[in-house]
């Protein structure tokens, strides 16, 4: 029913016919009808959903704001094509056959706030797919089975996002380190991954733990590996995880230490040891020095001596002197007596 174009649609695919009739086929800068097989509106409302579509919709209105190409099998979006719809606000192109997107799938969509991929077979997303949304606000991109694969700086430039979505996919880890970073993000699915619960994956375990109103059926967040942990809550094991994790650092951490130990403890041994040596050969030598010095000793006496006959010679002199005083005296007293 939603099929029925109206007259004036009607009317303008005529024109398209009659232009490609005259051989001149419209560029997509050019049209300003409706594709085949889509419903357009004066809400600049681009309505494609389940018409089994194998391609994307050629030329469409260049001002769309909305595009349903749900419930297709679409292989590919052109970049060439999409971007041309620098108004597009809202693009869902959920439950497709979507393999692959590129750097430049999204080159222009500056207004893009709302992009569903849920649905689609792809495996993996690069670092710059999705950095030219600046207006992204809510992104879907869950169930795609075969997708294990998140680029850390996946969503790093998406600084309006508020809800991301990438429940049921084939994730095992999510680096979220630039997720946690996001200032507008405030809510995120996660469930049905298998994620893995070990070092690997603990930020994003922990970061569930402690902002787990953030997550979507939290609930249905578990671990798939290891063993032991399968079937666990994320959020749960988060800080086990972490002790455990920096446990096994820490047990590298304590060998270091035991090895700085050991190599201090073996300097201080050894210039112990080295200081006795020294000290015992000091020893040695002074004590062998004295031994030698007892003739060499005389010598050092008979400086004394030298030094004594010297106090004694002053003595003398002094004593020489006075006997001449006292014979003086005596003289005197000799004289004095006369
Ligand atoms: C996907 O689209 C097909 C039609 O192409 C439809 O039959 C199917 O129910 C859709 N699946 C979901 C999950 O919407
Ligand atoms: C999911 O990933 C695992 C390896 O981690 C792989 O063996 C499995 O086939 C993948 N599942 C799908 C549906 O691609
Ligand atoms: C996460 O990604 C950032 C940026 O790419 C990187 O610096 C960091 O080491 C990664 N963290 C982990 C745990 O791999």
């Amino acid at each position: 029913m939603r099929l029925a174009p109206p007259p004036s649609a009607h009317s303008l695919r005529l024109v398209i016919v009659v232009i490609l009739v005259m051989g001149a086929s419209p560029s997509p800068a050019m049209s300003s009808g409706c594709p085949d097989r889509c419903v357009c509106d004066d809400q600049r409302v681009v309505q494609c959903a389940g018409q089994h579509l194998t391609r994307f919709p050629a030329d469409l209105p260049l001002t769309t704001r909305q595009l349903i190409i749900s419930n297709n099998r679409i292989a590919e979006l052109p970049p060439l094509a999409l971007n041309y719809l620098s108004d597009l606000v809202y693009l869902d192109c959920s439950n497709n056959s979507l393999t692959e997107l590129s750097e430049s799938t999204f080159g222009n969509l500056r207004q893009l706030a709302y992009l569903d991929l849920s649905f689609n077979t792809l495996t993996r997303v690069e670092d710059r797919t999705f950095g030219p949304l600046a207006s992204l606000v809510m992104l879907r991109l869950t169930d795609n089975p075969g997708l294990a694969d998140i680029h850390p700086d996946a969503f790093s430039e998406n600084a309006a996002l508020q809800v991301l979505d990438v429940s049921r996919n084939n994730l095992t880890a999510l680096n979220v380190s630039s997720l946690v970073a996001l200032p507008a993000l405030r809510s995120m699915g996660l469930s049905g991954n298998p994620w893995s619960c070990a070092c690997d994956n603990e930020d994003l375990c922990l970061w569930v733990h402690v902002e787990g109103f953030k997550f979507q059926e939290e609930g249905q967040t578990v671990c798939g590996a290891p063993a032991d942990l399968r079937g666990r809550r994320v959020a749960e094991v988060g800080p086990g995880l972490r002790a455990r994790c920096h446990q096994a650092l820490g047990s590298w951490d304590y060998l270091f230490f035991i090895l700085i130990g050991f190599v201090i403890f073996a300097a201080g041994t050894v210039s112990a040891w080295g200081m006795g040596v020294v000290m015992v050969l000091y020893e040695r030598y002074v004590k062998r020095k004295d031994a030698q010095g007892d003739p060499e000793g005389g010598g050092r006496g008979e400086a004394e001596g030298e030094g004594g006959e010297r106090v004694e010679m002053g003595r003398t002199g002094r004593t020489s002197s006075e006997g001449r005083g006292h014979p003086g005296n005596g003289d005197r007293k000799a004289s004095h007596g006369v």
